[in-house]
């Protein structure tokens, strides 16, 4: 018997049993012992072992993947199986993995799912809480996985919230990300992390906007969000009430169809741009990189509100940051605006996308996408409280106005919808621009954009130096 001694993460293993399967160790000859407790991030002097060739075979891609997955399963025996998968698809049958009745496939395909499954819920049901120490601000959260797949879970995080430092602690690994690299260190118990703040609150305020009593299953929300996540979830503690109070939420829900997002009390642009960074009001949240939150002065006098962001700016995380953005900076200049005294947003503010290889195709936000998303573009008006806001394109305008506007026809004049007292002003998005279909077409459209932004200033000028002077003619006389 052989006992190959290695640290329990599939690279290591991999290594191993490839040396092995070149020496072809039968399976029953080997004990996998997991002594070395090694976890990333903890470094322990060890000989390297030396990946040695396999001639001539080649494992079957699939299975390197299923792999890779079920190597963080809770089972001990995970390493026997792989290992004993590996040596049949060498001798038995390189085609093993398509045998869909194998006991040794059916397996590790259910455990893959498991695992896939219990990623999902840690996606989902990590609740990040503030926390300000001695190296600033950080976001933690402690979750408790079936498996042991912090590993395999938290890239996602890091493309999600990769502009905040975050720690996510299991009882197994911990990983943290300090905007530069995601790095492992040892697991902790819940007992050991105390932390409680009013992420808390945000957290009840949103689920509460989310939930949904027409849609109550209690068995079906038990098993997706196991009691075991409860004590983690700051909104546990409302769920008993939200369903006792179903029925007259119903009815609230029936007269507030479709779904908005609910925008928790805030004073400022930072606290508002932190809760939409959570927002999960509508479903494009999950493919977006991040929230893309306006950008520019609270004391701005003109408001320009564009579609959504573009993968550029979904990158970059600041509206208008691409080619379209480009459109825009010129007409400003061009209307002799500076956009640092401008305040930029997005009617939505997910970037939505459809994948076609490996490109990210732009799609036009749906009415109840745009309608989940208003209430954050109503807040940031409301506290930057602009002369005039320049809607471009329809789906600006739809936004802002209620209804769909014609853009050709509307544009360059005053405009007031039934519900803001902002005066509002439409004009050509730069996307309309840059596709226009002829030379002639895009410069016209060019120049009544830069003429749409002058006028807006010209009319802000006039209405500051109003209010001012109402302001000061309304002053009672000493
Ligand atoms: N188009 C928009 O409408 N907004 C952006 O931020 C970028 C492109």
């Amino acid at each position: 018997m052989i006992t190959v001694d290695f640290e329990p993460e599939f690279e290591a293993w991999r290594i191993e049993a490839r040396n092995q399967l070149a020496k072809n160790t039968h399976p029953s000859e080997i004990m996998w012992s997991q002594n070395r407790t090694g976890q990333a991030g903890f470094s322990f002097i060890v000989d390297q072992p030396q990946m040695t060739k396999n001639e001539n075979f080649r494992v079957d891609p699939d299975f390197m993947k299923v792999a890779s997955i079920v190597a963080s399963a809770r089972d001990d025996d995970r390493w026997d199986l792989l290992y004993r998968t590996l040596y049949r698809l060498k001798h038995e049958n390189s085609n093993l993995m398509k045998v869909t009745i194998d006991d040794d496939v059916l397996r590790l395909r259910r455990l893959a799912k498991d695992i896939a499954r219990d990623i999902h819920k840690m996606h989902a049901f990590v609740r990040f809480k503030e926390i300000r120490d001695e190296a600033g601000l950080r976001y933690v959260a402690w979750h408790q996985p079936e498996h042991r797949c912090l590993k395999l879970g938290a890239p996602f995080f890091m493309r999600r919230f990769g502009d905040r430092a975050w720690s996510i602690f299991t009882p197994d690994l911990s990983a943290h990300w300090d905007l530069k690299a995601l790095t492992y260190s040892a697991g902790i118990p819940l007992s050991d992390f105390p932390h409680k703040d009013d992420m808390d609150e945000v957290w009840k305020t949103y689920y509460k906007s989310i939930f949904n009593p027409a849609r109550v299953k209690i068995k079906a929300m038990q098993a997706e969000m196991p009691q075991k996540y409860w004590q983690n979830l700051p909104e546990a503690e409302i769920i008993r009430d939200l369903i006792r109070e179903a029925p007259e939420r119903l009815e609230e829900l029936a007269r507030n169809q479709p779904k908005a997002a609910l925008v928790a009390p805030h004073q400022n642009l930072d606290q508002l741009r932190r809760l939409a960074s959570v927002c999960q009001a509508c479903p494009l949240f999950e493919h977006a990189t991040q929230t893309v939150f306006g950008d520019g002065p609270a004391t701005a006098r003109i408001v320009v509100v564009g579609e959504q962001p573009g993968d550029n700016e979904d990158h970059e995380g600041r509206p208008f940051a691409g080619p379209a953005g480009k459109i825009l900076d010129q007409a400003l200049k061009l209307a002799e605006l500076a956009r640092s005294e401008i305040y930029v947003t997005n009617a939505v503010k997910h970037f939505k996308y459809k994948p076609v290889g490996t490109t990210r195709l732009h799609q036009k936000p749906t009415g109840s996408e745009m309608h989940a998303c208003r209430p954050w573009l109503e807040a940031e008006i409301a506290l930057v409280k602009p002369e005039i806001v320049v809607l471009l394109g329809a789906t600006a305008g739809t936004s802002w106005l209620g209804r769909l506007p014609r853009v050709g026809e509307e544009r360059g004049r005053l405009l007031r919808s039934r519900d803001h007292r902002e005066d509002a002003m439409l004009s050509w998005h730069p996307s309309a621009i840059l596709r226009a279909a002829s030379d002639a077409d895009r410069e016209q459209k060019f120049a009544e954009l830069v003429a749409d932004l002058k006028l807006a200033s010209e009319l802000q000028q006039i209405s500051s130096v109003s209010r001012t002077s109402a302001q000061r003619s309304s002053k009672p006389t000493p």
